[in-house]
Protein backbone atom coordinates (compact mmCIF):
# COMPACT_ATOMS: atom_id res chain seq x y z
CA UNK A 1 0.00 0.00 0.00
CA UNK A 2 1.01 3.35 -0.61
CA UNK A 3 2.39 6.34 1.62
CA UNK A 4 -1.26 7.04 3.79
CA UNK A 5 -2.06 11.05 2.57
CA UNK A 6 -1.44 13.38 5.63
CA UNK A 7 -4.19 15.62 6.10
CA UNK A 8 -5.43 18.20 7.83
CA UNK A 9 -8.91 18.93 8.09
CA UNK A 10 -10.44 22.39 8.22
CA UNK A 11 -14.11 22.40 8.78
CA UNK A 12 -17.51 23.97 10.06
CA UNK A 13 -19.34 20.68 11.20
CA UNK A 14 -22.43 20.49 9.69
CA UNK A 15 -23.36 17.39 8.72
CA UNK A 16 -21.46 16.67 6.01
CA UNK A 17 -18.42 18.15 7.71
CA UNK A 18 -19.27 15.00 10.24
CA UNK A 19 -19.16 12.79 7.71
CA UNK A 20 -15.95 13.75 5.94
CA UNK A 21 -14.48 13.05 9.16
CA UNK A 22 -15.86 9.88 9.86
CA UNK A 23 -14.83 8.50 6.30
CA UNK A 24 -11.50 9.96 7.00
CA UNK A 25 -10.41 8.52 10.47
CA UNK A 26 -11.70 4.76 8.96
CA UNK A 27 -9.08 4.15 6.44
CA UNK A 28 -5.53 3.77 6.26
CA UNK A 29 -5.46 5.70 3.23
CA UNK A 30 -5.88 8.85 5.36
CA UNK A 31 -3.47 9.83 8.45
CA UNK A 32 -5.68 13.11 9.86
CA UNK A 33 -2.85 14.82 11.59
CA UNK A 34 -5.22 17.74 12.89
CA UNK A 35 -8.64 18.87 12.39
CA UNK A 36 -9.17 22.73 13.05
CA UNK A 37 -12.65 24.74 13.03
CA UNK A 38 -14.26 27.89 11.50
CA UNK A 39 -16.88 29.87 11.39
CA UNK A 40 -19.42 28.84 8.33
CA UNK A 41 -22.92 26.82 8.81
CA UNK A 42 -22.66 27.96 12.68
CA UNK A 43 -20.62 30.32 14.74
CA UNK A 44 -17.64 28.50 15.38
CA UNK A 45 -18.10 27.91 19.11
CA UNK A 46 -20.62 25.90 17.96
CA UNK A 47 -18.57 24.02 14.91
CA UNK A 48 -15.96 23.39 17.46
CA UNK A 49 -18.40 22.30 19.84
CA UNK A 50 -19.77 20.00 17.29
CA UNK A 51 -16.09 18.98 16.42
CA UNK A 52 -15.37 17.68 19.52
CA UNK A 53 -18.36 15.84 19.27
CA UNK A 54 -17.54 13.76 16.34
CA UNK A 55 -14.20 13.49 17.98
CA UNK A 56 -15.63 11.88 20.85
CA UNK A 57 -17.87 9.68 18.53
CA UNK A 58 -14.89 8.19 16.40
CA UNK A 59 -11.95 7.88 19.77
CA UNK A 60 -9.95 10.73 18.22
CA UNK A 61 -8.20 11.20 21.21
CA UNK A 62 -4.39 11.88 19.54
CA UNK A 63 -5.88 14.42 16.80
CA UNK A 64 -4.99 18.09 18.01
CA UNK A 65 -8.32 20.13 17.45
CA UNK A 66 -8.21 23.84 17.29
CA UNK A 67 -10.26 26.68 17.01
CA UNK A 68 -10.41 28.80 14.41
CA UNK A 69 -11.38 32.23 12.39
CA UNK A 70 -14.44 33.49 14.12
CA UNK A 71 -15.53 35.59 11.26
CA UNK A 72 -14.55 36.11 7.23
CA UNK A 73 -11.70 38.31 6.97
CA UNK A 74 -12.90 41.37 5.35
CA UNK A 75 -17.74 40.52 5.85
CA UNK A 76 -19.75 39.75 8.57
CA UNK A 77 -20.70 36.39 9.04
CA UNK A 78 -23.55 34.62 7.83
CA UNK A 79 -24.32 31.27 8.45
CA UNK A 80 -26.32 28.62 7.28
CA UNK A 81 -28.84 27.69 10.45
CA UNK A 82 -31.61 27.42 7.52
CA UNK A 83 -29.97 23.80 6.84
CA UNK A 84 -27.77 22.45 9.55
CA UNK A 85 -30.45 23.87 12.18
CA UNK A 86 -29.05 26.26 15.05
CA UNK A 87 -26.97 23.78 16.65
CA UNK A 88 -25.49 22.96 13.25
CA UNK A 89 -25.51 19.35 13.91
CA UNK A 90 -29.48 18.33 14.53
CA UNK A 91 -30.57 14.71 14.15
CA UNK A 92 -28.36 12.47 16.68
CA UNK A 93 -28.24 13.14 20.43
CA UNK A 94 -24.51 13.98 21.43
CA UNK A 95 -23.86 13.96 25.36
CA UNK A 96 -23.99 17.51 26.56
CA UNK A 97 -20.52 17.84 27.75
CA UNK A 98 -17.71 16.70 25.46
CA UNK A 99 -14.66 15.18 26.99
CA UNK A 100 -12.10 15.75 23.83
CA UNK A 101 -10.13 19.17 24.54
CA UNK A 102 -9.31 22.32 22.61
CA UNK A 103 -5.76 22.95 21.61
CA UNK A 104 -4.53 26.01 23.00
CA UNK A 105 -3.63 27.23 19.30
CA UNK A 106 -5.60 28.94 17.02
CA UNK A 107 -6.14 27.16 14.06
CA UNK A 108 -4.07 28.94 11.36
CA UNK A 109 -1.27 28.49 13.83
CA UNK A 110 -1.58 24.87 13.69
CA UNK A 111 -1.78 24.74 10.19
CA UNK A 112 1.45 26.79 9.68
CA UNK A 113 3.06 24.65 12.64
CA UNK A 114 1.81 21.29 10.98
CA UNK A 115 2.95 22.28 7.60
CA UNK A 116 6.23 23.54 8.80
CA UNK A 117 7.80 21.22 11.38
CA UNK A 118 5.77 17.75 9.91
CA UNK A 119 8.28 15.70 8.22
CA UNK A 120 5.51 14.42 5.48
CA UNK A 121 3.63 16.17 3.09
CA UNK A 122 0.62 18.13 4.78
CA UNK A 123 -2.71 17.86 2.61
CA UNK A 124 -5.57 20.51 3.67
CA UNK A 125 -8.68 19.45 3.34
CA UNK A 126 -10.74 22.25 3.65
CA UNK A 127 -14.79 21.70 3.93
CA UNK A 128 -15.92 25.25 4.83
CA UNK A 129 -15.01 28.88 3.92
CA UNK A 130 -11.31 29.50 3.62
CA UNK A 131 -10.64 32.37 6.29
CA UNK A 132 -8.20 29.88 8.57
CA UNK A 133 -6.27 28.61 5.51
CA UNK A 134 -5.95 32.42 4.01
CA UNK A 135 -4.89 33.33 7.38
CA UNK A 136 -2.03 30.74 7.40
CA UNK A 137 -1.24 31.23 3.76
CA UNK A 138 -1.07 35.37 4.45
CA UNK A 139 0.86 35.18 7.80
CA UNK A 140 3.26 32.69 6.82
CA UNK A 141 4.09 32.28 3.50
CA UNK A 142 6.94 30.15 3.63
CA UNK A 143 4.28 27.16 3.99
CA UNK A 144 3.04 27.87 0.39
CA UNK A 145 5.41 25.41 -1.30
CA UNK A 146 5.68 23.14 1.79
CA UNK A 147 1.42 22.13 1.50
CA UNK A 148 1.43 19.18 -1.28
CA UNK A 149 -2.13 20.13 -2.24
CA UNK A 150 -5.37 21.43 -1.14
CA UNK A 151 -8.40 19.40 -1.86
CA UNK A 152 -11.67 21.62 -1.02
CA UNK A 153 -15.27 21.38 -1.04
CA UNK A 154 -16.54 24.83 -3.09
CA UNK A 155 -17.91 26.68 -5.88
CA UNK A 156 -19.39 25.29 -8.72
CA UNK A 157 -20.53 26.84 -11.84
CA UNK A 158 -23.55 27.34 -10.15
CA UNK A 159 -24.66 28.55 -6.71
CA UNK A 160 -26.86 27.58 -3.39
CA UNK A 161 -26.37 30.52 -1.90
CA UNK A 162 -26.91 32.91 -4.18
CA UNK A 163 -27.94 32.04 -8.11
CA UNK A 164 -24.29 32.59 -8.28
CA UNK A 165 -22.50 31.30 -5.32
CA UNK A 166 -21.38 28.64 -3.25
CA UNK A 167 -21.67 28.84 0.54
CA UNK A 168 -18.64 27.78 1.50
CA UNK A 169 -16.94 30.57 -1.17
CA UNK A 170 -19.68 33.14 -0.32
CA UNK A 171 -18.94 32.52 3.25
CA UNK A 172 -15.05 34.23 2.84
CA UNK A 173 -14.77 34.72 -0.99
CA UNK A 174 -12.05 37.19 -0.20
CA UNK A 175 -10.07 34.22 1.87
CA UNK A 176 -11.18 31.89 -1.11
CA UNK A 177 -9.23 34.66 -3.19
CA UNK A 178 -6.08 34.41 -1.72
CA UNK A 179 -6.07 30.04 -1.46
CA UNK A 180 -7.17 30.31 -5.54
CA UNK A 181 -4.29 32.75 -6.14
CA UNK A 182 -1.83 31.01 -3.71
CA UNK A 183 -0.05 28.68 -6.11
CA UNK A 184 -0.43 25.89 -4.06
CA UNK A 185 -2.38 22.92 -6.13
CA UNK A 186 -6.07 22.86 -5.89
CA UNK A 187 -8.63 20.35 -6.38
CA UNK A 188 -12.13 21.14 -6.36
CA UNK A 189 -14.96 19.69 -5.51
CA UNK A 190 -18.12 21.97 -6.45
CA UNK A 191 -21.50 21.59 -6.36
CA UNK A 192 -21.54 20.01 -9.91
CA UNK A 193 -20.32 16.88 -8.57
CA UNK A 194 -21.58 17.18 -5.01
CA UNK A 195 -25.12 17.05 -6.06
CA UNK A 196 -24.20 13.76 -7.47
CA UNK A 197 -23.21 12.41 -4.26
CA UNK A 198 -26.82 12.75 -2.84
CA UNK A 199 -27.98 10.32 -0.30
CA UNK A 200 -31.72 9.18 -1.32
CA UNK A 201 -33.81 7.36 0.72
CA UNK A 202 -32.54 3.86 -0.61
CA UNK A 203 -29.09 5.08 0.43
CA UNK A 204 -30.00 5.75 3.94
CA UNK A 205 -31.98 2.70 4.02
CA UNK A 206 -28.65 0.76 3.28
CA UNK A 207 -26.64 2.79 5.67
CA UNK A 208 -29.34 1.95 8.35
CA UNK A 209 -28.86 -1.74 7.97
CA UNK A 210 -25.13 -1.62 9.71
CA UNK A 211 -26.21 -1.02 12.93
CA UNK A 212 -23.43 -0.07 14.99
CA UNK A 213 -22.98 3.66 16.89
CA UNK A 214 -21.04 5.28 14.53
CA UNK A 215 -23.52 3.96 11.01
CA UNK A 216 -27.04 5.35 13.39
CA UNK A 217 -25.37 8.62 14.06
CA UNK A 218 -24.72 8.82 10.59
CA UNK A 219 -28.06 7.97 9.47
CA UNK A 220 -29.72 10.41 12.29
CA UNK A 221 -27.07 13.31 10.66
CA UNK A 222 -28.78 11.89 6.98
CA UNK A 223 -32.37 11.67 8.58
CA UNK A 224 -32.68 15.30 9.36
CA UNK A 225 -30.23 16.71 6.46
CA UNK A 226 -32.25 15.01 3.81
CA UNK A 227 -35.23 16.75 5.36
CA UNK A 228 -34.07 20.09 5.15
CA UNK A 229 -32.60 20.00 1.09
CA UNK A 230 -36.40 18.42 0.56
CA UNK A 231 -37.77 21.52 2.04
CA UNK A 232 -35.52 24.39 0.74
CA UNK A 233 -34.40 23.11 -2.67
CA UNK A 234 -36.77 20.20 -3.59
CA UNK A 235 -34.41 17.33 -3.21
CA UNK A 236 -34.72 13.88 -3.20
CA UNK A 237 -31.95 13.33 -0.59
CA UNK A 238 -29.34 15.24 0.91
CA UNK A 239 -26.15 15.73 -0.41
CA UNK A 240 -23.03 14.80 0.87
CA UNK A 241 -20.66 17.83 -0.27
CA UNK A 242 -17.78 17.45 2.04
CA UNK A 243 -17.38 13.84 1.75
CA UNK A 244 -16.35 14.09 -1.65
CA UNK A 245 -13.00 15.43 -0.51
CA UNK A 246 -11.97 12.51 1.36
CA UNK A 247 -13.66 9.82 -1.06
CA UNK A 248 -11.12 11.41 -3.82
CA UNK A 249 -8.08 10.87 -1.47
CA UNK A 250 -8.70 7.27 -0.40
CA UNK A 251 -10.03 6.27 -4.01
CA UNK A 252 -8.99 9.21 -6.90
CA UNK A 253 -11.03 6.62 -9.18
CA UNK A 254 -14.16 7.76 -8.43
CA UNK A 255 -13.68 11.71 -9.92
CA UNK A 256 -13.43 12.93 -13.46
CA UNK A 257 -11.13 16.01 -13.14
CA UNK A 258 -11.12 18.52 -15.99
CA UNK A 259 -7.77 21.15 -15.27
CA UNK A 260 -8.89 24.53 -15.46
CA UNK A 261 -8.42 28.25 -14.24
CA UNK A 262 -10.71 29.16 -11.23
CA UNK A 263 -10.91 33.08 -10.19
CA UNK A 264 -12.87 34.19 -7.20
CA UNK A 265 -15.47 37.00 -7.38
CA UNK A 266 -15.40 39.18 -5.02
CA UNK A 267 -16.78 42.50 -6.07
CA UNK A 268 -20.28 41.99 -8.55
CA UNK A 269 -23.41 43.04 -7.23
CA UNK A 270 -24.90 39.55 -7.91
CA UNK A 271 -22.05 37.80 -7.85
CA UNK A 272 -20.08 38.36 -4.73
CA UNK A 273 -18.40 34.39 -3.96
CA UNK A 274 -18.97 33.29 -7.39
CA UNK A 275 -16.03 30.31 -8.60
CA UNK A 276 -15.49 31.52 -12.33
CA UNK A 277 -14.99 28.48 -13.81
CA UNK A 278 -13.16 28.31 -16.94
CA UNK A 279 -14.11 25.50 -18.67
CA UNK A 280 -13.16 26.56 -21.90
CA UNK A 281 -10.43 28.21 -21.64
CA UNK A 282 -11.70 31.28 -22.55
CA UNK A 283 -9.25 33.78 -20.27
CA UNK A 284 -6.14 31.74 -21.44
CA UNK A 285 -4.55 31.80 -17.99
CA UNK A 286 -2.65 29.15 -16.68
CA UNK A 287 -4.86 26.34 -14.91
CA UNK A 288 -4.63 26.74 -11.01
CA UNK A 289 -7.42 23.78 -10.57
CA UNK A 290 -8.19 20.38 -10.77
CA UNK A 291 -11.94 20.67 -10.91
CA UNK A 292 -14.12 17.18 -10.39
CA UNK A 293 -16.87 16.60 -12.72
CA UNK A 294 -17.72 13.47 -12.93
CA UNK A 295 -18.67 11.13 -10.11
CA UNK A 296 -18.95 7.08 -10.05
CA UNK A 297 -21.83 7.15 -7.78
CA UNK A 298 -21.67 3.03 -7.08
CA UNK A 299 -18.49 3.61 -5.80
CA UNK A 300 -18.81 6.49 -3.96
CA UNK A 301 -21.76 4.65 -1.60
CA UNK A 302 -19.86 1.55 -1.62
CA UNK A 303 -17.07 3.57 0.19
CA UNK A 304 -19.10 5.14 2.39
CA UNK A 305 -20.62 1.83 3.20
CA UNK A 306 -17.36 0.09 3.83
CA UNK A 307 -16.40 2.90 6.08
CA UNK A 308 -19.61 2.87 8.33
CA UNK A 309 -19.12 -1.10 8.54
CA UNK A 310 -15.05 -1.33 9.78
CA UNK A 311 -16.29 0.96 12.69
C1 LIG B 1 -21.24 23.43 1.81
O1 LIG B 1 -21.89 24.33 2.70
C2 LIG B 1 -22.18 23.70 3.92
O2 LIG B 1 -23.53 23.89 4.23
C3 LIG B 1 -21.83 22.24 3.77
O3 LIG B 1 -21.26 21.75 4.97
C4 LIG B 1 -20.84 22.23 2.63
O4 LIG B 1 -19.52 22.39 3.09
C5 LIG B 1 -22.15 23.14 0.64
O5 LIG B 1 -22.46 24.31 -0.04
CA1 LIG C 1 -18.97 22.26 5.44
Amino acid sequence: MTNPANVIIDCDPGHDDAIAIIMAASNAAINIEAITTVAGNVSVEKTTLNAQRICDLLDLNNVPLAKGAQRPLVKESEVAEEIHAESGLDGPQFPEHPVKTIEEIHAADLIIDKVLTTNKPITLVPTGPLTNIALAVIKEPAIIPKIRKIVLMGGGTFGNWTPAAEFNIYGDAEAAKVVFESGVPLTMFGLDITHKAQATDRIIDELAAIKNPVANTVVEMLDFFKHTYQEYFGFDGAPIHDACTVAYLIDPSIFEFKHVRVDIETKGEFSYGMTCVDLLGVTGKEPNVHFAYGLDEEKFWILLKESLDSY
